[in-house]
């Protein structure tokens, strides 16, 4: 869509989106981290904007320039993350959680660099269970707003297809709408192109998203976002 075809449906609306990946420290030089680049957060951003809303981007160690007119907050990881959050979906209208945040942590933090200890073996790493931010986010809100969003990238496994998981997070998770990506190699991370179902907590249709840039994805997941927010204020 052309920037002046685009819908003003977002103006005065102030949208909470994070992006990229959590990284949790082990020693002052290495973390564990994931492969989630930023590029659908900061597309979400950028769609969001473009149609009036004031956008404010949590970004957890990505490497792509602030799109113009959108505020963005830098994190590292899933503590830093949930401060930030926190801190800002007070004011929100919506928030969406595009970020992959690290499942756990290690247990604690190493104060200086691990080494090889000669012909000993690596020592095993504990790990403690990061908070759920989309979780804390659905159970804390005690009216409709802010609509939330939430992703899952799923692989479909013997408990159950990629919409079965996608189903029972979205319900698990108290979101209004899940964006879930099928994974799998060359999909979804640090790819340009995405596709995705979007399911609905109100029941309404899963809205399918065909493989396409990631700022077609933005575009779906603002349709849905507008509608609902319109739908509040009636
Ligand atoms: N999420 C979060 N806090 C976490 C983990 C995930 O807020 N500690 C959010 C992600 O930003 C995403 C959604 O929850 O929007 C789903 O993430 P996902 O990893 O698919 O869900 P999990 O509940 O961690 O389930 P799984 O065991 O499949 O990883
Ligand atoms: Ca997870």
């Amino acid at each position: 869509r052309r920037p002046d075809a685009l819908p003003r449906d977002l103006v005065g609306r102030r949208v909470l989106v994070t992006a990229g990946g959590t990284r949790e420290a082990l020693d002052p030089v290495r973390y564990l981290g994931n492969r989630s680049s930023g590029k659908q957060g900061f597309a979400i951003a950028l769609a969001a904007v473009a149609r009036g809303a004031q956008v404010t981007v949590i970004a957890a160690n990505t490497a792509l320039a602030a799109p113009p007119g959108v505020t963005v907050v830098e994190v590292t990881d899933a503590r830093d993350l949930q401060r930030q959050v926190q801190a800002h979906v007070g004011s929100a209208d919506a928030v969406v959680m595009a970020a992959a945040v690290a499942d756990f942590r290690p247990a604690a933090v190493v104060e200086s660099k691990i080494k090889k200890q000669d012909g000993r073996g690596p020592a095993p790493i504990q790990l403690l269970t990061n908070p759920d931010i989309l979780a804390e986010l659905g159970a804390q809100r005690t009216g409709q707003r802010p609509v939330i969003v939430g992703f899952a990238a799923e692989t479909g496994d013997e408990n159950g297809s990629v919409l079965d998981h996608g189903r029972a997070k979205l319900a698990r998770k108290g979101c209004d709408l899940l964006v879930v990506n099928r994974v799998g190699p060359g999909r979804a991370f640090e790819v340009e192109d995405n596709a995705a179902t979007i399911l609905a907590a109100d029941g309404s249709e899963p809205v399918q998203v065909a493989f396409g840039p990631k700022i077609d994805l933005a575009a779906a997941i603002c349709d849905l976002v507008a509608e609902r927010l319109t739908r509040l204020d009636s």
